[in-house]
């Protein structure tokens, strides 16, 4: 595997795949890896050869009063777990790379950014948006592969890819989870002793919508009643936000008739946690897939 620090660099090595006509997929990242983000390498190298993974904890996307000082930063094993993965790039510039002297331009996906997680956190997907954008384009994957884990930030990346006539496909992969629910993120390393196990409640609290829909519940207002019900039972746990989305426009779902998401977001200790669940329809009945 390769480490690749600079624009410049990583723009050759993927102009000289561009040649050979080979198939770049990209995998975008803020490191301190777990199981989540090897699953979307594992994903990427089914379909694709080369395989960058981007490393880049992007201060555009973090709030003033958030954590991007304190945000793990595991380079050197990362680099280690990458490589056992047989990856083949890894593309880890510096803040001034990306952000040089002088940087002035945003995007931003009108609407879809200003609801759930971007009213709670203004001003982060915008930065994630400029980012990503910024690295389809250092890149040029044919495939960029996003987890379900960030289901808002993979629907509004959807949109700026067609919005803007980009040739990369969005690929969205399922979530990762701990034996215990858990969906495993980098920020779960900040879960201390019974923090852990209150975590599981947005696992538990998605898992009483999934056994609600089984029994026959199609009202998303009494579904999230059933939700609630279980977040209130972790007194450490603050909720929020609950809601329950069609899968293509964000906005809340009056009745089950199409895709949906069960999103959720609650806080543990001082630490911000999201899941979500994927309510499908089938032939007979309702899907729930957390
Ligand atoms: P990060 O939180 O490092 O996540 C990188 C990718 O891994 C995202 O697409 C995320 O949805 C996915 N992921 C995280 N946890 C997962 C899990 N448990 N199961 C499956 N996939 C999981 O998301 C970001 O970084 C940044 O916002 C980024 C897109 C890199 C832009 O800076």
């Amino acid at each position: 595997m390769e480490t690749i620090h600079t624009v410049a660099w990583m723009k050759q090595v993927v102009a000289q795949a561009c040649r050979e006509d080979r198939v770049i997929g990209l995998v975008p990242t803020m490191g301190a890896l777990h199981e989540g983000h090897f699953s979307l390498v594992r994903a990427a190298q089914q379909q694709c050869s080369p395989v960058i993974v981007s490393i880049f904890v992007n201060p555009k996307q973090f709030g003033p009063a958030e954590d991007f000082k304190k945000y793990p930063r595991t380079l050197e094993a990362d680099r280690v777990a990458l490589a056992k993965h047989a990856v083949d790039y890894l593309f880890t510039p510096s803040p001034e790379e990306m952000y040089p002297k002088g940087f002035r331009t945003a995007v931003y996906v009108e609407g879809l950014s200003e609801r759930l997680e971007g009213r709670l956190r203004p001003g982060h997907f915008r930065g994630v948006t400029t980012i990503v954008l910024k690295l389809l384009e250092i890149a040029r994957p044919r495939l960029a592969f996003f987890g379900r884990k960030d289901a808002q930030q993979a629907r509004l990346i959807r949109q700026m890819a067609r919005d803007l006539n980009l040739d990369s496909e969005i690929v969205v992969c399922p979530i990762v989870r701990e034996p215990d629910g858990l969906a495993l993120s980098s920020r779960n390393t900040y879960l201390r002793g019974a923090e852990r196990q209150a975590a599981t409640v947005l696992y538990r609290a998605l898992h009483a919508v999934g056994q609600a829909v089984a029994a026959g519940e199609r009202d998303p207002a009494h579904l999230l009643v059933a939700l609630r019900q279980v977040v209130d039972s972790e007194p450490a746990v603050t909720l929020d936000y609950a809601e329950i989305v069609d899968a293509d426009t964000f906005e809340p779902a009056l009745h089950l008739r199409k895709v949906c998401y069960v999103l959720i977001a609650a806080r543990v200790g001082g630490t911000h946690l999201i899941d979500n669940a994927l309510i499908e329809p089938t032939a007979e009945s309702w899907n729930v897939t957390l």
